[in-house]
């Protein structure tokens, strides 16, 4: 496939477009999919075979999950909550028939929700069918994959993604630039890309969003990435809970290869690039770096100690590029427009957009890309709408279960990696979760404990162990047995289990303990002292039966 021929596919499919009066997008998301689109779609079929100018097809996460089940008339680019087969009908007598807007069921694509966003990652996720190449490519797709390897020598490309600023999306922020010049630099002929598609935690679905409405992103990405740093294997280490995910990226991988997008001689050139997929069975800790390529190997995913980096020695000792599934999406953009152009957006040290998924007690929910920088409040605020009637923001929880909690009064924190990190939290992979006044931030403290003690791996003593220390002294607190005594024992231990752990899960398991005792001390205080939950939430023992 050379540059001319793609473009030659994207004009083709752009004219069939056109041959349309109206295409309906129905949104497919996981979250749509949930709420029964399949059979609203059908509904849009039955009324689209007696009005053949209305081609009716799939589409990935539109943004706003709370509103759907969602669908957006092309070419106007209307956006509709469409929750019944009277809804369905509505859009069609009025938009597809009558050409004018169904404005009872509109959202409005200038409106919060969408004002203040900037997508990058996700520029054409809920615009095309995830299951159709063409429109991937009419909208772009692979267009810089082909430019990369047909006028750019791989150092090139390196250095845009080193002037672009970007920093893993994964967690860790590590500079994405230096990590493909590591991997790029090491001795070895035989070298590998990994996409790291495990996401696991609590509340975080970007990814998951990403792969399931844009597949071709993710696998130029990667291939952009191999031709970098000199693989010609990659792999996708994707959760087994991710089926719908799993499926497209299959079908994104077999359209590819037939197209000589991926496989043998991209581009008449020399180099190569096949992707597999590989199906994680749901252990968190299998998102760790090195635990995930034993696990790839077809060993038990536990992690080992770094150096040596996969950058050296990876996939069967021999050096491995491995970046997460949003940072491999970011790829195609920057090197199309330039790696100044997304580092001129963002924080002096947080570049680019970043894709977060927002969850829990707010009025919008669904997920969103806005510039690094954007102050937490906003996202919460403005995008989100905020809390629902009657209740009040207590705190964000971001960064998942290794992050921590923001409270209300400082929302104003811009969402860059070292500010959030300065307030005891996380950027983390970009899950959100907004917790309303009825929460009791104990409890929250114990559920994340109690996730990172099931799902400790077990290989060294300080995580093993200590995450369960830690969650029954969360426990005796919760169930009001707890003695000021143990809140320092709390601090202790944290400190412990943080400083001796071998990898991010042990060393990241205490941060939202010591981000809740920070900025939550006196609920700790009234759970041990008055023997009292302020939020009414945790299962207090009466009085007497308190420990003296
Ligand atoms: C317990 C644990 C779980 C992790 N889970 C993920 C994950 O699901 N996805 C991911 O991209 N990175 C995850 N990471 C971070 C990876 O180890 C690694 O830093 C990342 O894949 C590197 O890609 P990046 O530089 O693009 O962020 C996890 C780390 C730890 C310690
Ligand atoms: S810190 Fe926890 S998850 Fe990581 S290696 Fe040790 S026991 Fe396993």
């Amino acid at each position: 496939m050379t540059p001319e021929e793609l473009q030659r596919i994207a004009e083709a499919e752009r004219a069939r477009q056109q041959a349309f009066r109206y295409r309906v997008k129905v949104c497919e998301g996981a979250g749509c999919l949930s709420r029964g689109v399949t059979a609203l779609k059908a509904v849009f079929q039955t009324v689209a075979r007696s009005q053949p100018a209305i081609e009716v097809t799939g589409a990935g996460c539109m943004g706003p999950c709370s509103e759907g089940p969602l669908v957006r008339i092309e070419p106007d680019g209307a956006l509709y909550r469409c929750r019944s087969a009277r809804d369905v009908h509505d859009i069609a007598l009025t938009h597809l028939r009558e050409d004018r807007p169904a404005t009872h069921l509109a959202l409005d694509p200038a409106g919060p929700f969408f004002a203040a966003q900037q997508p990058v990652v996700l520029a054409s996720c809920g615009r095309i069918d995830p299951e159709r190449i063409e429109e991937a490519i009419a909208a772009g797709a692979y267009r810089a994959l082909l430019r990369a390897v047909t006028e750019m020598t791989p150092a090139q490309v390196i250095e845009q993604v080193r002037q672009s600023g970007l920093r893993g999306r994964g967690g860790a922020g590590y500079p994405t630039g230096l990590k493909w010049a590591t991997v790029a630099k090491a001795p070895g002929e035989r070298k590998y890309v990994v996409c790291n598609a495990d996401e696991g935690d609590p509340g975080a679905f970007m990814d998951r969003t990403v792969l399931e409405g844009d597949p071709h992103r993710v696998l130029e990405g990667m291939a952009i990435g191999a031709y970098a740093v000199g693989a010609s294997q990659g792999y996708v280490y994707v959760r087994g809970e991710y089926p719908l995910a799993i499926r497209r990226l299959q079908i994104a991988i077999r359209q590819a290869e037939a197209l000589r997008l991926l496989g043998a001689r991209i581009a008449d050139s020399g180099f190569s690039f096949r992707v597999d997929l590989r199906i994680g069975a749901g252990a968190y800790v299998c998102g760790e770096e090195t635990a995930l390529l034993a696990s790839i190997e077809g060993r038990r995913g536990q992690p080992r100690p770094r150096p040596p980096y996969p950058a050296e020695s990876g996939l069967w000792g021999a050096p491995t590029l491995i970046n997460n599934v949003e940072t491999f999406a970011a790829i195609p953009a920057i090197v199309a427009r330039g790696g100044a152009w997304y580092a001129a957006m963002g924080t002096e040290r947080s570049r680019g957009t970043k894709v977060f998924s927002l969850a829990g007690t707010v009025r919008r929910t669904g997920v969103v890309e806005v510039p690094m920088g954007m102050p937490l409040r906003r996202i919460v605020e403005e995008i989100g709408g905020g809390p629902p009637p009657g209740r009040t923001v207590k705190a964000v929880q971001t960064g998942g279960p290794g992050g921590g909690c923001v409270p209300a009064a400082l929302l104003d924190v811009p969402v860059d990696y070292e500010a959030l990190t300065a307030l005891g939290s996380m950027m983390g992979s970009g899950g959100m979760i907004v917790l309303d006044d009825r929460t009791c931030l104990v409890d929250v403290t114990r559920y994340f404990m109690r996730f990172c003690m099931d799902e400790s791996c077990g290989k060294c003593i300080p995580c093993r162990a200590g995450t369960v220390q830690l969650y029954d002294l969360l426990t005796r607190i919760a169930e009001g047995q707890g003695t000021p005594e143990d809140l320092d024992r709390l601090e202790a231990l944290a400190d412990l289990v943080r400083h001796a752990s071998l990898c991010g899960l042990g060393q990241n398991a205490p941060n939202p303990l010591l981000a809740t005792l920070r900025h939550f001390r006196d609920e700790y205080l009234a759970h041990v002292v008055e023997h009292r939950c302020p939020a009414g939430v945790c299962p207090m023992q009466p009085a007497a039966e308190v420990r003296p």
